[in-house]
């Protein structure tokens, strides 16, 4: 859409093996066979500056800083006057929502790791078991679907073909299919029993970063539905989530207000040879978020790792120097704290270089952290959105200073259409 929106705002979208020849005076919209058909006009409502750097020096790092209005826009009316949740394409009756029994979040990249993360929230909130595959190892195993599994699509493009193949695999077995998606009209949602739009406007750097953002919204969004619709929670319950958050832009801006001392940590880690990322809970699927940032922008060897793992086997690759970023999960959250300080201190003993992203005012964290980066004080499934952030800026940084095109790096595409 992008590419056309400077001359027209006015769509048609087509159907499966649908030619459409235009001629000056008009459209039409055949079948293979030649057979009359009907595209659905549609019109969109992305701005033309949105597809423009506004004054950035790459369309990645102004989706960086869009964040706080992405994440406004994929909340925005989201619930009626009473305070009753409602979605954007819901084609699945209430009825049908109550007798799903699990849940299968299918996607790629970046999508399947806000899947990694939504996962947390919504078995939390529901009780339903919820499973997160790479789409393209999903119909592979040969999954149990059922008429009673709600599979869940994550595509920021909604053209990812590995996606594609795995909702046509889950349809074909009866399961219900929800499609989570940056693009209106695209193949994935058309395709689809149910649509939640992340509303986050044209990404257009290859690495997502507002994409992600919104997916966990939509994600948490869908959750909080299920939870509506099961009765799985009180209304006074689900209010007082949504508020949360609805107080999420606010702290986006303020992490990135901050993005001075994290282009400063990239100037420092500069010729690094590799980079950990650690994290718990909700916090090890944005450790792993925060690896591929950097492989993808700075071609640099990255793993993400849940921190637990750590004495498993990764610990034998801290050497004195490497740089390891911890995502500190909030305190109060079970033992979780605690045991991150411990890997952190682990590490550290070790020589490891630590890079620390905690809640403000965490006195443990600032102990062993050779960089304090303060994250606002957030619930535990609202600090993924949050911690994040440094992760984007710092790829996104470092990538520049070595010199890489950020928003077109070497051997990737935005949209991958082939299997
Ligand atoms: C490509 C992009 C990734 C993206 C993934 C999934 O590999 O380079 O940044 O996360 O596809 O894309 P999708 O559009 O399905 O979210």
């Amino acid at each position: 859409m992008a590419a056309f929106i400077e001359h027209t705002r006015d769509a048609l979208e087509l159907g499966q093996d649908q030619v459409v020849t235009i001629t000056r005076d008009g459209v039409e919209v055949t079948g293979f066979d030649g057979s009359p058909a009907e595209g659905t006009r549609y019109h969109v409502d992305w701005d033309l500056s949105a597809a423009e750097k506004d004054g950035h020096d790459w369309f990645m790092r102004k989706e960086i800083f869009e964040q706080p209005s992405s994440v406004a826009a994929a909340l925005l009316g989201r619930h009626t006057e009473d305070g009753r949740l409602q979605l954007d394409e819901m084609r699945i009756e209430d009825s049908e929502l109550r007798e799903i029994d699990r849940i299968i979040v299918v996607g790629c990249g970046t999508a399947a790791y806000a899947g990694q993360v939504a996962k947390y929230a919504i078995e939390h909130w529901t009780r339903i078991p919820v499973e997160v595959e790479l789409a393209h190892e999903f119909r592979y195993r040969d999954p149990i679907l059922t008429r009673k599994t709600l599979v869940v699509a994550i595509s920021q493009s909604g053209e990812t073909a590995d996606t594609l193949m795995a909702i046509r695999h889950a349809r074909a077995q009866q399961s219900k299919v929800l499609a989570i998606c940056n693009t209106n009209g695209a193949t994935i949602p058309r395709e689809s029993d149910a649509v939640i739009y992340t509303h986050a406007g044209p990404e257009i750097g290859v690495a997502s970063t507002k994409g992600f953002l919104t997916q966990m919204v939509a994600c948490y969004l869908l959750g909080l539905y299920l939870a509506q619709v099961r009765r799985a929670m009180f209304g006074d319950e689900i209010a007082s989530v949504v508020r949360d958050l609805e107080q999420l832009p606010a702290q986006v801006t303020r992490v990135l207000d901050n993005a001075g001392q994290v282009y400063d940590l990239a100037e420092d880690l500069l010729g690094s040879k590799a980079v950990l990322f650690l994290g718990r809970h909700a916090g090890y699927p944005v450790a792993m978020e925060g690896a591929l940032k950097l492989k993808e922008l700075a071609y640099m060897h990255a793993e993400g790792f849940a921190a637990g793992e750590l004495k498993h086997g990764p610990i034998a690759l801290i050497e004195p120097g490497l740089p390891v970023f911890c995502v500190v999960p909030p305190r109060g959250r079970d033992q979780l704290h605690g045991k991150m300080i411990s890997a952190i201190q682990e590490i550290r003993a070790r020589g490891a270089r630590t890079i620390v992203l905690a809640e403000e005012g965490d006195p443990a964290a600032g102990d062993y952290a050779d960089t304090l980066i303060e994250l606002p004080k957030v619930p535990t499934l609202m600090q993924p959105l949050v911690a994040v952030l440094p992760l984007q800026l710092f790829a996104c940084e470092l990538a520049t200073k070595m010199g890489h095109d950020v928003d077109q790096p070497r051997n990737l595409a935005k949209s991958v259409t082939v299997e």
